[in-house]
């Protein structure tokens, strides 16, 4: 089955919370996304879900004890310790944390997580003053110290009334995290890559502004692709339609000028830079302060270039510096990435047709060519936008 988490065997942990109801929707998107998955209730989750959806979902046997009677040899939890490719304890509480951190095996799912070598990811949900109490602390920390992994917790209202830390993260962050982890190519480990990604908005006046449609997809799968292989990223992102992956660091930022500006803060350090945003060309000069009153007459405006960020980072970078630029184009596309590539000084130029089916902007596919100076293009077909970043960065992991 094809997805982000095709042929994986995951154990979905879930433990006595609230928030515990949440991991249907998990195990369902896990699902979706091609996994092989075990659910395993603890006895105080049982209080919260039942097993019986998680056996719709999974179309497995939920394990609810350590000494039912198994009906399929394939999950007596040594061969499923042993057969996992990860264990996502969610939502986890401060007393399977606790468990865990001193290798407590009083059930199924804390007596596997001692026979596992899988990685572990915990998606805590608890009580602010449990979750911040110097014992779950302490916990957390040596869990991290033995190499397990932690997402969340997220911020706000809680189901005991009280607002701040503590609830089980939204289940995108979960799937996200599980997918970088599940990730075994780490080739770009160590590397800092940053991102331009979106629109940019050039404002008329207080309340108006020319823009473009560009939906960020593409910026965000980037940077997903790079953090599933170990890069720490950061994405200086115009307005977008579509979230950015929880681990990237965001700066957000609305007109060319400010996404110049806070490219030019980080380039240096950045090993690998890709232009991924659609920049306006032009600004308005001189935006209106106050909002334009319509009075019937024709309105000109004056419009003056952009700065071209790909071009900036062709001209500053440095040896050993990865510069990636995008070229979307109706006609002549080659010719003109080719032009592009030169031009700007970069490393390689992702070529897009735009116009037609399945390669409008907004869409999960694209037609594309990678171009590297002195190389003939090379075509990657029709190609899903997921596999083209995975291309991309193939590409640039040749290069560095
Ligand atoms: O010149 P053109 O806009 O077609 O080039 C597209 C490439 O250059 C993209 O990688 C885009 O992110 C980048 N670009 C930029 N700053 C601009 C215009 C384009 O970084 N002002």
């Amino acid at each position: 089955m094809a997805g982000p988490f095709a042929d994986k065997e995951i154990v979905l942990g879930v433990t006595g919370s609230i928030a515990a109801y949440k991991a249907c929707e998990i195990a369902s998107r896990l699902v979706e996304g091609g996994a092989r998955v075990t659910a395993v209730l603890t006895k105080n989750a049982q209080q919260f879900v039942g097993p019986a959806s998680f056996e719709a979902i999974t179309g497995r046997r939920t394990i609810t004890g350590m000494f039912e009677r198994l009906e399929t040899p394939e999950i007596e939890h040594i061969s499923l310790a042993r057969r996992a490719n990860l264990f996502l304890i969610a939502p986890a509480t401060a007393n399977s944390i606790a468990k865990a951190a001193h290798g407590i095996a009083d059930d199924w799912l804390s007596t596997t997580l001692l026979a596992t070598r899988a990685p572990v990811l915990f998606a805590p949900a608890m009580n602010t003053h449990m979750y911040q109490h110097a014992a779950t602390q302490a916990n957390i920390q040596t869990l991290k110290a033995r190499g397990c992994y932690f997402v969340g917790p997220g911020s706000g209202a809680l189901a005991c009334g009280e607002i701040g830390e503590g609830r089980l993260i939204d289940p995108p962050a979960i799937l996200e995290a599980a997918n970088i982890l599940l990730c075994e190519k780490k080739d770009l480990a160590g590397k800092k890559v940053l991102i331009t990604s979106g629109a940019t908005h050039e404002p008329l006046d207080p309340v108006r502004f020319i823009g473009n449609r560009s939906s960020g997809k593409m910026g965000r799968m980037l940077a997903l692709e790079a953090l599933r292989r170990g890069a720490s990223v950061t994405v200086v992102s115009g307005p977008a339609h579509v979230p950015l992956p929880y681990d990237a660091a965001v700066i957000n930022v609305k007109t060319a000028q400010e996404m110049l500006e806070a490219v030019k803060e980080r380039f240096a350090e950045a090993d690998i830079f890709i232009a991924a945003a659609a920049v306006a060309d032009y600004r308005i000069d001189n935006p209106a302060e106050e909002k334009h009153k319509r009075n019937g007459e024709a309105l000109t405006l004056s419009l003056t270039p952009n700065p071209d960020i790909a071009a900036y980072a062709g001209i500053q970078k440095r040896p050993g510096q990865i510069t990636v630029g995008f070229a979307a184009e109706t006609h002549d596309l080659i010719a003109y990435a080719e032009e592009k590539l030169a031009k700007k000084n970069l490393d390689m130029i992702v070529a897009n047709q735009v116009g037609g089916e399945n390669c409008a902007f907004g869409s999960d596919t694209a037609w594309a060519w990678l171009l590297t100076p002195g190389n003939p293009p090379e075509q990657l077909h029709l190609i899903a936008k997921e596999e083209l970043t995975g291309r991309i960065f193939d590409a640039v992991a040749a290069l560095l």
